[in-house]
């Protein structure tokens, strides 16, 4: 069953975007806009002062971990035993270097850890010819951190109200399951999941960018499942899964970054920020990435036992390849920006350089789709001209 959304065009240009894929209540939709708008400006903000993509999907991703409404950063679900603990990647597509942390506790930006670490692997071998980490995790990357100087900051800093409340909850929901199940002498094994679902924000943030030279940067951010397993490391931090950046080179025509949200165990089985990557260097953008949501996702071989396979993804694509009309401007770079999801919903914002403000957009599986089962595409193609026009 596939249900579409016809794509729209935005006569835009956009170089930012962010989103959540999870459901967005009225009011936490109001939130998650004004969020993804300042991440939005954040990362303008930067090009305009002349950084690169990297350094702009940075700037994003921590005013998006800083938001108390994105189960990334602060506002993160809690773990089994009330504590913090993030995943994050980002990849630079010029150089092609990644820096990720997974299952990392007290730090209240992981992005900037995984920013770190990637720029640090890019000074070469460390003393007697050691190779340097581009992943770490848990205690090794929390010392990591603080020994390169970035400061500490307890968990309970990091939750909110929000977050506290949710975990009460769903720790006397657990409890109650756990009694029934033993009570009625069920089988461990047999995954009863008796009484109320666990409530998991699934909101995981996300930012691609694209820089006036045409660099492309992804990176990705999550706090992982609410009363997760000690351990558990989520897509955000597994390379090729949670987000992708590769620029354009002799073999390959677009440059492209990707950010996915969603249930990390899926993302992770089916590799999802490559394969919408590698996806879209086919020519016509929007429909190959409707066939690599449809085969690679939610008809995937590798999710077959699964009734529903929950994410989102945003894509971007660029090429300086002037068609025709514009020969006369070869440094015009064409720019798609495409989005899909399974999920119920998902939030997204994008800007461009020339634009006074980011626009946001929540966008939702038509009505009667199955989430986990249908989805939802949309997207836009802008030109930006060299010149200003
Ligand atoms: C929760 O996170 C803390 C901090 O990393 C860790 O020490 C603890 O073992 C974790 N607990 C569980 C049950 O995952």
């Amino acid at each position: 069953q596939l249900q579409l959304f016809k794509t729209q065009h935005i006569n835009y240009f956009f170089p930012v975007f962010n989103l959540g894929a999870g459901y967005h209540s009225e009011s936490k939709a109001k939130e998650y806009k004004h969020v993804c708008k300042r991440a939005c400006q954040k990362a303008v903000d930067r090009l305009r002062a002349g950084a690169m993509a990297l350094e702009a999907v940075t700037a994003a991703l921590t005013e998006l971990e800083d938001s108390p409404f994105t189960n990334a950063g602060t506002g993160s679900n809690l773990n089994l035993s009330g504590d913090i603990e993030c995943d994050a990647s980002i990849m630079d597509g010029k150089s092609l270097e990644y820096g990720a942390v997974g299952a990392l506790s007290g730090i209240k930006n992981p992005v900037l850890v995984a920013r770190r670490l990637l720029s640090e692997a890019q000074k070469g071998k460390l003393s007697a010819g050691r190779i340097p980490p581009c992943f770490l995790v848990g205690t090794g990357a929390q010392q990591w951190a603080l020994t390169h100087g970035i400061p500490p900051c307890p968990s309970e800093k990091m939750a909110t109200k929000f977050s506290l409340s949710a975990y009460k909850r769903n720790k006397r929901k657990m409890e109650l399951a756990e009694k029934i199940e033993t009570e009625h002498h069920f089988l461990k094994r047999q995954r009863t999941s008796s009484g109320t679902p666990i409530s998991s924000s699934l909101d995981t943030v996300g930012a691609i960018v694209v820089d006036q030279e045409g660099n492309v940067a992804a990176a990705v951010s999550s706090g992982g499942l609410a009363m997760k397993h000690p351990g558990r490391v989520g897509q955000a931090a597994h390379y090729g899964c949670g987000c992708w950046a590769e620029n354009a080179h002799d073999a390959r025509t677009y440059a492209t970054a990707v950010s996915t949200s969603g249930c990390g165990e899926h993302l992770i089985r089916t590799m999802l920020a490559r394969e919408c990557s590698t996806a879209v260097q086919a020519e016509d953008a929007h429909q190959a990435l409707l066939e690599a949501m449809q085969n690679k996702f939610i008809g995937s071989r590798f999710l077959a036992s699964e009734d529903g396979v929950l994410g989102g993804v945003i894509v971007l694509r660029c090429c300086k390849c002037g068609d025709d009309q514009s020969s006369e401007n070869l440094q015009a770079l064409l720019v798609e920006f495409l989005w899909s999801h399974t999920t119920e919903s998902m939030c997204v914002g994008y800007m461009s350089a020339h634009d006074s403000k980011a626009k946001t957009h929540i966008s939702r599986l038509p009505p009667g789709a199955v989430a986990g089962q249908s989805l939802a595409i949309e997207g836009g193609v802008c030109r930006l001209g060299a010149t200003n026009d």
